[in-house]
């Protein structure tokens, strides 16, 4: 049977799908596409390597992954929400980019690619799923010996530190705001309650080390308002 929160996610994005890149570039004031790009260049994927990007929405790593591990190697992009894949192979379509595989999938839910891939990426998808650390064992699952994983999230900050503070305010103001312009303010709403459920920087280093994880290093970005969490398998 399907997790409730599994159901309401998939909703949620196939819901803003239409509007998902509009709104990531507007809201993030385009920041998101320079923190994908460092997110890529710490775990340097390279040309003949296996990849996949985890709960990929429209693509930007992927197609940021496709660039380095072409010719020779492979990126599959997987989400479970069907209308926001569209637009990534409506994407690659535009492109003329052949080489990336789409697939829709729930990610807790793969039960092939066992030890397939030399790396993993997801941007924005661990705290929206279903259990962080099934989601952590995925990965583990998914990877290689000696494989690398990377994750890109809003970091979840110490309650009332300043950054907490920003980011509420922030997501409150700007992004809640200006969403309700385009009917999506519920939709929204939902990235606060989400931060709140997320594990903090060392509760992620934690999980993965008791995942098996040999290495796990957590590092902020702007002032502790994202964070990227690069494990080794
Ligand atoms: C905030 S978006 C991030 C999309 C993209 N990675 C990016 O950074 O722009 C979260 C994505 O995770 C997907 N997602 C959420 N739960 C998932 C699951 N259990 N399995 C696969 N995809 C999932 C959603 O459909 C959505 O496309």
């Amino acid at each position: 049977m399907k997790f409730t929160k599994t159901i309401e996610v998939k909703n949620i994005f196939n819901k803003i799908s239409y509007k998902y890149d509009f709104l990531n570039n507007l809201l993030s004031f385009g920041l998101h596409r320079l923190w994908k790009r460092k997110l890529v260049n710490l775990l340097e994927p390279s040309n003949g390597e296996d990849w996949a990007d985890l709960c990929c929405g429209t693509g930007d790593l992927a197609f940021l992954i496709s660039e380095r591990v072409s010719p020779m190697g492979s990126i599959t992009g997987i989400d479970s929400a069907e209308d926001i894949l569209n637009i990534a192979k409506k994407k690659s379509d535009l492109k003329k980019n052949k080489f990336i595989k789409w697939e829709i999938q729930d990610v807790l839910e793969i039960n092939n690619y066992a030890k397939n891939f030399d790396g993993i990426c997801m941007s924005y998808g661990l705290r929206n799923l279903n259990n962080v650390e099934e989601g952590i064992k995925k990965v583990f699952y998914l990877l290689k010996d000696k494989g690398r994983a990377g994750f890109l999230d809003f970091n979840h900050s110490t309650k009332n530190s300043l950054s907490n503070i920003f980011q509420k305010i922030y997501l409150r103001l700007i992004v809640v705001t200006i969403s309700r312009f385009f009917n999506l303010g519920p939709e929204y709403a939902y990235i606060e309650k989400s931060i709140s459920n997320f594990p903090k920087k060392n509760e992620l280093i934690n999980i993965a080390k008791e995942v098996g994880f040999k290495k796990a290093e957590y590092r902020t970005i702007l002032g502790g308002q994202m964070g990227i969490l690069i494990l080794t398998k």
